[in-house]
């Protein structure tokens, strides 16, 4: 019997993470089906192209005779689902791509693997693991409890509401057919491989380019932050230690206000940039500029991940002031993995932003 992974989205930002995570410790195939849109990254898994046992899939995971062949020609018993529509602001611009994606891809995905899976006499070793978030929570004030696994699902975004479709349907395939999937919900992620939309990468380009930081409303919301490799090596705790149908909350015990990153960021950049070659166009303190609030815009995000501690004893590893700093340098040393994304589609993308950026 043939061990083959296949990793969906793997060549977006937690993908690629993940594919790299996974290819330093496991020898099983990997098959990254990936659709290379605006968020897929070649470069980003390049190191890997002609090593024996990876091959990347340029495809659409809605596409059901692809994900059908592939699923048998490859041989796989593990389907790790990361790809997904990812930006909440893209999602209020133009929600149907979420829906597309996120719903409907998800349950192509897993109507195709519960084909395939019967068809192999339903193997007890089998998983489908969908990857999810902690927006599909909603929000939370100031002085709320964290999520728990038994948090009702209150969705505020057309990329939350798609997310949590994407749940519900990964929940009913295990109760109604037994199918062995898990889930996990994890809190914002940061390190290398973002693509420079979500506030940390935008924060330090627009930095180096001397650009507006746009902060949006009064910069006070919270998110709990985790390094993107501790997010990989909970997800790889929960393929191999949980069981088929649960659910784990994944984070990083780590709540910080979103001005307060900036500010961090801008302290950062200034440090490093001191002692390198480059030279900032300005002091970035000076570029923070307050926009127009998000509309729909959660307050606030943390996780309870006491059960994930507890069932399956992991924890996060990173301390954020390293990783931060370690991702700051990533992006000030990697300029020839971002610089092609700055292309005119996405320099239009933000200067129509809700239409005042
Ligand atoms: P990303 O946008 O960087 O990557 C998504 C990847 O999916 C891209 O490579 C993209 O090309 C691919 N993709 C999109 N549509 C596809 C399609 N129809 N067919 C095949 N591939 C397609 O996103 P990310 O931040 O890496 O997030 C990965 C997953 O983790 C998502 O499911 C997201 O909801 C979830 N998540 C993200 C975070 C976070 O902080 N980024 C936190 C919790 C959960
Ligand atoms: O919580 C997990 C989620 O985290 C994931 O499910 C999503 O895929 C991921 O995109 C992320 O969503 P957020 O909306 O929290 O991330 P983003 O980086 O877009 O924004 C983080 C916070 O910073 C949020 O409160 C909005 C704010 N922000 C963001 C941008 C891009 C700004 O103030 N200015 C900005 O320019």
């Amino acid at each position: 019997m043939s061990n083959s992974v296949l990793i969906t989205g793997g060549a977006g930002f937690i993908g690629s993470n993940f594919v790299h995570h996974w290819c330093s410790k496991y020898d099983t195939r990997v098959v990254v089906l990936d659709i290379l849109g605006y968020a897929g990254n070649e470069s980003s898994l390049a190191d890997l192209k002609d090593q024996d046992g990876f091959q990347l899939v340029k495809g659409d995971i809605c596409d059901r005779e692809l994900v059908t062949s592939l699923l048998a020609k490859e041989e796989i018993s593990t389907v790790i689902h990361f790809a997904a529509e990812s930006h909440v602001d893209r999602s209020i611009l133009g929600p149907a791509a979420f829906v597309q994606t996120n719903v409907v891809g998800t349950f192509t995905l897993l109507e195709a693997f519960r084909q395939h899976w019967q068809n192999q006499g339903k193997p007890e070793d089998y998983r489908f693991l969908h990857v999810s978030t902690d927006e599909v929570y909603g929000s939370l004030e100031a002085d709320d409890p964290a999520f728990t696994e038994t948090t009702p699902y209150a969705p505020n975004s057309p990329y939350s509401a798609s997310k949590a479709g994407s749940d519900h349907l990964a929940r009913a395939y295990f109760h109604t057919y037994g199918m062995p999937t898990l889930i996990t919900n994890c809190s914002n992620n940061y390190g290398p491989y973002q693509f420079p939309e979500k506030l940390i990468p935008l924060m330090c380009l627009n930095i180096l380019l001397g650009k507006p930081l746009p902060v949006y409303g009064d910069g006070q919301n919270v998110r709990d932050w985790l390094h993107v490799s501790d997010h990989c090596s909970a997800i790889d705790t929960v393929l191999h230690k949980a069981n088929p149908g649960d659910v784990y909350n994944i984070g990083g015990n780590n709540q910080v206000k979103n001005l307060d990153i900036v500010h961090q960021l801008c302290d950062l950049m200034s440090e490093l940039a001191a002692g390198s070659s480059v030279n900032l166009p300005t002091s970035p303190r000076d570029l923070i500029t307050f926009v127009t609030d998000r509309p729909g815009h959660d307050r606030r995000y943390a996780m309870d991940i006491s059960k994930i501690e507890k069932d399956l004893g992991w924890t996060p590893a990173y301390n954020f002031e390293t990783g931060l700093r370690q991702t700051v340098e990533w992006y000030l040393s990697n300029r020839d993995w971002w610089q092609p994304l700055l292309s005119a589609e996405y320099k239009g993308y933000y200067e129509n932003l809700y239409g005042d950026r």
